[in-house]
């Protein structure tokens, strides 16, 4: 029987993690009983902040305490696998943050894990949670914006350079994942080229390509390596174009109506320019919760109920397979890597 606020712990506490150790430490739904990361200078900052939190550099103080119900893993890709493990097999429910794995083979044997032990197994596919990304995927249930033609991501910026996984592993993640929910499917082939400017040899810029049935096609740009920040998801349906631009504090959807002409064939240039685009573009006035304390109440309401989480064991393997093939494209300079 679970008590009025379930116990969690916390396993990493580094850039991401500081994010999960505000929310954790505040909500009205948990009590955050320990905080687990391996990194003593880090531990020693995050006290000073939260003074009143057991923070710990050994794993077997959260595994051996019968006290905490679930764990948030908020570490390095490549920690993923044995920590997700290790909580799983202590009767923990599990939060980890995405991409689960590094391998899709390695997803499913954790999702098959969580499965025999009967709890909770969750992965950050944050977008998930976010309202805006739910409004577009609402409008294009309900048929608004027409069939689907394509969509184009755009995630870049200077770093944070990652040491464990590539920026397909980092970045394109997040934007593979709402590829595929608003795709509704597997795409039928993935291509991609990348580069890495590091000793490391992990790509820190990427462009994918994936092929959906029904020829709707999707490109995702992903750079660790470029001085303009920039988080941008457009859709591209038959009537509308939804853009998503999650850097702009108000107005971050834009819908934007197709308009009646393209182009008057008898125009001069001029005219040609001005009739482009005729169509009205509409800011909706949406609320903009953050996406991470939602996600966190999805976790604890699953938890309670036995619910299965949106973004479960098998939505990250559909993730990580997909990465993958994006790295095998990569590796053979850009050939076409069908998902089967
Ligand atoms: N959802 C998002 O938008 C988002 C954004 C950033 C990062 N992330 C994800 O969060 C995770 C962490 O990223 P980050 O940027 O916080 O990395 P980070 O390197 O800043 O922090 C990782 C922390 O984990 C600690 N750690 C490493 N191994 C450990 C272990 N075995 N046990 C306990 N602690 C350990 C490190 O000491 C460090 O403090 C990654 O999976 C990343 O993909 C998600």
């Amino acid at each position: 029987m679970l008590p009025a606020k379930i116990k969690f712990a916390l396993i990493g506490c580094g850039y991401w993690g500081a994010n999960f150790l505000r929310i954790l430490a505040g909500s009205p739904l948990v009590t955050l009983v320990s905080v687990c990361d391996t990194d003593a200078g880090r531990r020693e900052a995050m006290q000073a902040l939260y003074p009143h939190v057991t923070f710990t550099g050994d794993i077997a103080d959260v595994t051996g305490d019968t006290e905490i119900h679930a764990a948030v893993i908020c570490t390095p890709v490549e920690t993923h696998l044995p920590l997700t493990g290790q909580l799983l097999r202590s009767g923990k429910h599990v939060l980890c943050e995405k991409p689960l794995t590094s391998t899709a083979q390695e997803c499913l044997y954790l999702y098959d894990l969580a499965q025999q032990m009967r709890r909770c197994l969750m992965v950050g596919h944050v977008f998930e949670y976010n309202s805006v990304i739910n409004y577009m995927q609402h409008m294009i249930a309900a048929d608004q914006i027409g069939p689907l033609r394509y969509l184009q991501f755009t995630r870049m910026g200077l770093g944070p350079v990652r040491r464990d996984v590539s920026v397909v592993f980092d970045l394109a993640a997040h934007d593979v994942a709402i590829a595929l929910s608003i795709a509704g499917t597997m795409p039928l082939s993935v291509m991609a080229t990348g580069q890495s400017f590091q000793p490391s040899g992990l790509e820190d810029v990427a462009f994918i390509q994936l092929i959906f049935p029904r020829g709707v096609i999707a490109s995702i740009n992903v750079s660790w390596l470029d001085p303009i920040k920039q988080r941008l998801v457009k859709v591209v349906g038959r009537d509308k174009m939804l853009l998503f631009d999650d850097l702009s504090l108000g107005e971050k959807l834009k819908i934007v109506e197709m308009g009646q002409n393209y182009q008057d064939a008898k125009g001069d240039f001029g005219s040609f320019q001005l009739s482009v685009k005729d169509g009205q573009i509409i800011i909706p006035n949406l609320q903009y919760p953050e996406s991470l304390l939602t996600e966190l109440e999805h976790f604890a309401e699953c938890i309670r109920t036995g619910a299965v989480p949106r973004t479960d064991g098998r939505y990250a393997y559909r993730v990580v397979r997909v990465l993958e093939a994006a790295q095998e494209s990569i590796r053979h300079d850009g050939k076409k890597i069908w998902i089967t």
